[in-house]
C-alpha cells in the first residue's frame, strides 16, 4: 500500500502530520508532495521541521497567484507526479486551493481521493474555501468528516458511501505537541507576556483582507481593552501596507505585531492566552481544545460545533460587539468559565490512527478504487 499526501499550506502540514505518523508507525512509507502554495520559512518549513516531516518527495513550487493560476498550476504539476508514481490513494486535508487541485488531478487519473476534514460547510459560496470543500468532497472516494454535523452535510448532498466520522486530526496535533511546546518554547518570555494576560489575534482570510474589512479590523485592534499579540499572516501585512493602514497598526500601544510563528510557539501562546480573536478555522478548533474562549472575526463558520458547545462567539468585524464580549469575559468570571470549559467536539486525538487503519483495511479488501457507478 502506498498512500500519497498532497499538501501545501500551514494548516495542512499541521493537520496531516499525525496521519503521516500513523502510517509510518504501521510500516507504511507515504509519498509526500508539497505544492509550495505556502513558501516562506515561517509559513512552511518551520512546520516541516518541528513536526518532523523531513522526507518531502516532491516540492512543486507552485507559489502565489490568482485562484485559477494557483489551482491550475498545482493541478498540472500534481498530475505529472501522480502519473509517474501511481499511488494507491491520495490524501488531501481541508479546503485550500492545493486540496482542490490534488483532488481533481487524482480522481481524473482514477486514483481514489481520501478527504480528511470532509463535510465542513459555511454555506457561504463567496468564500474560495467553500467552493474547494464542496468540489473536493464530491471528487473523493473516502471521506473523513470530523463530526456528526459534518457527516450530515455530506448526507444532504447525497454522499453516504465510505464516510467515516473519525474526529479532527487537529486534536492529535494539539495533544502530540502541547507538552513539547510548554517545554521548548520561550515565546512568553520573548514577548514579555504573562499567562492569561493577553489576547491572541490572527486574521488572514480573503474576505477580511479587503480594504473595508481591514479598516474595521484596525478599529477593533485600536479599541482592545487588554494587551494583545498578533502573529500576522503575510497576506494581511501586505494588504495593510497597500491600503496605508500599517502605520496605524504599528502605533497601537497595547498590541504586539510579529511575523507568523512556528507551531510550538503558537501553541504555547494559544494555550496561555486569556482569549483568542481569529478568523482561522484551525485556531477556532484549537482554542476549544485548549479551553480558551474564542471570539471569531467572521459572520459565519464551518465549525458551528464550537458555537453550539459554547466556546466560540461570532463577533464579525463589529467593533462594539467584539469589545463588548472581551469586556464581559474580563468582568464576568462565570461567563468566562462557561466559555473556557465548553466541551471539545472534535474527538479524542486518535483521528490519524483511525484514518490509517481504515484506508489500510479498504486497500486489503480491494475496495480502494474509483467506482464508476457512484452517482448512477
Ligand atoms: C490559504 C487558503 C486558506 C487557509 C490559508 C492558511 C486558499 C484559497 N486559501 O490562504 O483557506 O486558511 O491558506 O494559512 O487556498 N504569502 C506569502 N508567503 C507565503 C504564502 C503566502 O507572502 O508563504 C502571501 C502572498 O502575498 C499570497 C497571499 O499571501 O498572495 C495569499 O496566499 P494564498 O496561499 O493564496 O492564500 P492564503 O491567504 O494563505
Ligand atoms: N498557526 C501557527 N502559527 C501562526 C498562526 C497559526 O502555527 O502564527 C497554526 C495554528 O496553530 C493552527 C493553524 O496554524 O493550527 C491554522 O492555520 P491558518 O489560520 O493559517 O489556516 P486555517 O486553519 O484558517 O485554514
Amino acid at each position: 500500500m502506498r498512500p500519497a499526501f498532497v499538501f501545501g499550506t500551514r494548516p495542512e502540514i499541521i493537520k496531516l502530520a499525525p496521519v503521516v505518523r500513523a502510517f509510518e508507525e504501521r510500516g507504511v512509507e507515504p509519498l509526500l508532495i508539497h505544492t509550495g502554495q505556502h513558501y516562506d520559512y515561517e509559513m512552511s518549513r518551520v512546520f516541516l521541521e518541528e513536526l518532523e516531516l523531513d522526507g518531502i518527495d516532491y516540492h512543486l513550487e507552485v507559489g502565489s497567484g490568482t485562484q485559477a493560476e494557483q489551482t491550475g498550476k498545482a493541478m498540472v504539476k500534481i498530475e505529472r507526479v501522480l502519473m509517474d508514481e501511481r499511488p494507491d490513494v491520495v490524501l488531501v486535508q481541508g479546503d485550500t486551493n492545493t486540496v482542490l487541485a490534488g483532488a481533481l488531478a487524482s480522481v481524473k487519473l482514477r486514483i481514489p481521493v481520501a478527504h480528511v476534514e470532509a463535510g465542513l460547510r459555511s454555506f457561504d459560496r463567496t468564500m474560495p474555501e467553500e467552493i474547494n470543500r464542496v468540489l473536493a468532497d464530491h471528487a473523493s472516494e473516502v471521506l473523513f468528516p470530523p463530526t456528526e454535523d459534518a457527516r450530515r452535510n455530506l448526507e444532504r448532498e447525497g454522499i453516504t458511501e465510505n464516510v467515516y466520522v473519525v474526529g479532527n486530526t487537529i486534536v492529535d496535533a494539539v495533544l502530540q505537541n502541547s507538552e513539547i511546546a510548554e517545554r521548548k518554547s520561550d515565546v512568553l518570555e520573548r514577548f514579555g507576556l504573562k499567562p492569561k494576560g493577553y489576547v491572541l489575534i490572527t486574521a488572514h482570510r480573503a474576505e477580511n483582507t479587503e480594504r473595508g474589512s481591514l479598516e474595521r479590523l484596525v478599529r477593533i485592534l485600536e479599541d482592545l481593552p487588554m494587551k494583545a499579540i498578533y502573529p500576522m499572516h503575510p497576506r494581511t501585512r501586505r494588504r495593510l501596507e497597500e491600503f496605508g493602514l500599517w502605520g496605524r497598526v504599528g502605533s497601537i500601544e497595547n498590541l504586539i505585531v510579529t511575523k507568523p510563528l512556528g507551531y510550538l510557539d503558537f501553541l504555547r501562546l494559544e494555550r496561555n492566552a486569556f482569549a483568542v480573536m481569529t478568523d482561522s478555522g484551525g485556531v477556532q478548533e484549537e482554542s476549544i481544545i485548549l479551553n480558551v474562549p474564542c471570539l471569531t472575526l467572521r459572520y459565519n463558520t464551518e465549525r458551528p460545533e464550537t458555537v453550539k458547545a459554547g466556546g466560540n462567539v461570532l463577533v464579525g468585524l463589529e467593533r462594539e460587539r467584539a469589545v463588548r464580549y472581551l469586556r464581559r469575559l474580563m468582568e464576568d468570571g462565570e461567563f468566562y468559565r462557561r466559555m473556557a470549559e465548553a466541551p471539545n467536539p472534535f474527538g479524542d486525538g486518535k483521528a490519524g490512527e483511525r484514518i490509517a487503519e481504515i484506508l489500510l483495511r479498504l486497500h486489503e479488501r480491494g475496495e480502494l478504487r474509483v467506482k464508476g457507478s457512484r452517482f448512477i
